[in-house]
């Protein structure tokens, strides 16, 4: 059953977000895409082990054939060199540029397979099928498709849009708790960024609101990919007002680089990220006091963390490690208030380092 419906509008594309209960609907949904000769699911072994009986139940009466591909799970995989593997696949398949790919899986598998149709015969179609908070809120939408390099993140990919996104929510029943916080994390940033009914949801909610089917996931994901889409749609390749969407990530990055990835979930580090940029928003923007204490509720009702545990000097060390410093300077994305971001606002040193100071010493976030 649909539960919600949402449209993706850019100048050249456009494409619903669809959460559904389960799969049903996904066989329809497939076979009514124009001329498809092939299905490709491509998944982990971890979302296969739980959820292929039930993409093959909805599947296995399709007039078009389909196939599953595995992938190895988790970031590391995300590489540039397990692309070549699927791209053999595929040929082996003789898939041809009529063929429709399926991202079955958190954002780590969309990116992934969205990478492979950018590119597999020079771009073939894509479906998103998200089953990670993140990617139901985030990563699924706005075509941003791509591969990490040894050298980094993300630094081979490009910009191709699905076909469609079709959220089976029960998924998320299996979901690990850090998993939620990262798309909690991002829920957040998107309610003040845009500072509409979402904030004012969250505003109402605690964490244990947030339950598969709950009105309060199925409002909150949908106003997510509203807010998202009213970015994107305006500006798909990021020349400008997508780079709002960064809010929380230069100080998330830095500690989450700081922390070799392991301590925190990406979610949770943009959550301390977020903060600081508050903080700095407070001092640089006039940031409202009041809305500043608004934040720091909705956060903590969350169970999303803010407090900074690490050295402030070694986080700062991470972060002009980061590509994007200029001399002893930082772009951040700042907010003037809820629904008032400001993009490539320069930070100075001296000034990040203070924020974060202060921010490790204020015991209300803890
Ligand atoms: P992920 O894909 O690694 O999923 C997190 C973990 O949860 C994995 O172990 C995964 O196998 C597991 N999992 C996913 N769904 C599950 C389910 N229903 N039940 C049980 N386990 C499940 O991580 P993520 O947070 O979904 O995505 C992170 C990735 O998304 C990063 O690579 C990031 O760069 C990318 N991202 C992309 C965009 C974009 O616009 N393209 C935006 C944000 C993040
Ligand atoms: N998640 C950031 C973006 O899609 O631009």
């Amino acid at each position: 059953m649909m539960l919600r419906s949402r449209e993706v509008k850019g100048s050249h594309f456009s494409y619903p977000v669809e959460l559904h209960e389960d799969f049903q609907g996904l066989r329809e949904r497939l076979t009514s895409l124009p001329k498809v000769s092939s299905i490709i699911i491509i998944t982990n072994r971890k979302i296969a082990g739980i959820y292929e009986k039930y993409i093959v139940k909805e599947l296995r009466d399709s007039a078009i054939p389909f196939h599953i591909l595995y992938t190895k799970e988790g970031e590391k995989n995300k590489h540039i060199d397990r692309v070549k593997k699927i791209y053999h696949e595929l040929i082996k398949l003789d898939i041809d540029r009529k063929a429709v790919l399926v991202a079955f899986g958190g954002g780590v598998v969309g990116d992934f397979v969205g990478f492979i149709a950018a590119t597999y015969q020079r771009g073939v179609r894509f479906v998103q099928v998200p089953t990670s908070l993140l990617a139901s809120v985030d990563s699924s939408v706005g075509g941003k498709v791509a591969v990490n390099l040894d050298m980094g993140k993300n630094m081979v990919g490009a910009f191709h849009q699905p076909e469609f996104v079709f959220a089976p929510i029960f998924t998320l029943s299996t979901l690990p708790k850090k998993e939620w916080s990262c798309g909690l994390a991002e829920i957040t940033k998107h309610a003040f960024l845009d500072a509409g009914p979402l904030l004012t949801l969250l505003e109402k909610a605690k964490r244990s609101d947030f339950q598969p089917k709950s009105s309060a996931l199925l409002d909150s994901i949908d106003e997510s990919v509203r807010i998202k889409s009213l970015v994107v749609g305006q500006d798909e390749r990021e020349t400008g007002l997508r780079a709002i969407l960064n809010l929380g990530h230069t100080t998330g990055h830095a500690i989450e680089s700081l922390t070799k990835y392991k301590k925190y979930s990406h979610g949770e580090a943009v959550s301390i990220g977020i903060m600081t940029a508050l903080l700095l928003s407070r001092e640089l923007l006039h940031f409202p006091e009041a809305s500043l204490q608004r934040a720091i509720r909705v956060m903590k009702a969350l169970e999303l963390p803010l407090q900074i545990k690490e050295n402030p000097e070694d986080i700062l060390k991470h972060m002009f490690h980061d590509k994007k410093r200029e001399g002893n300077q930082l772009k951040f994305v700042l907010l003037e208030d809820f629904g008032k971001p400001k993009f490539g606002i320069t930070v100075g040193r001296d000034q990040i380092l203070k924020t974060l100071l202060l921010q490790k010493g204020m015991k209300e976030l803890g």
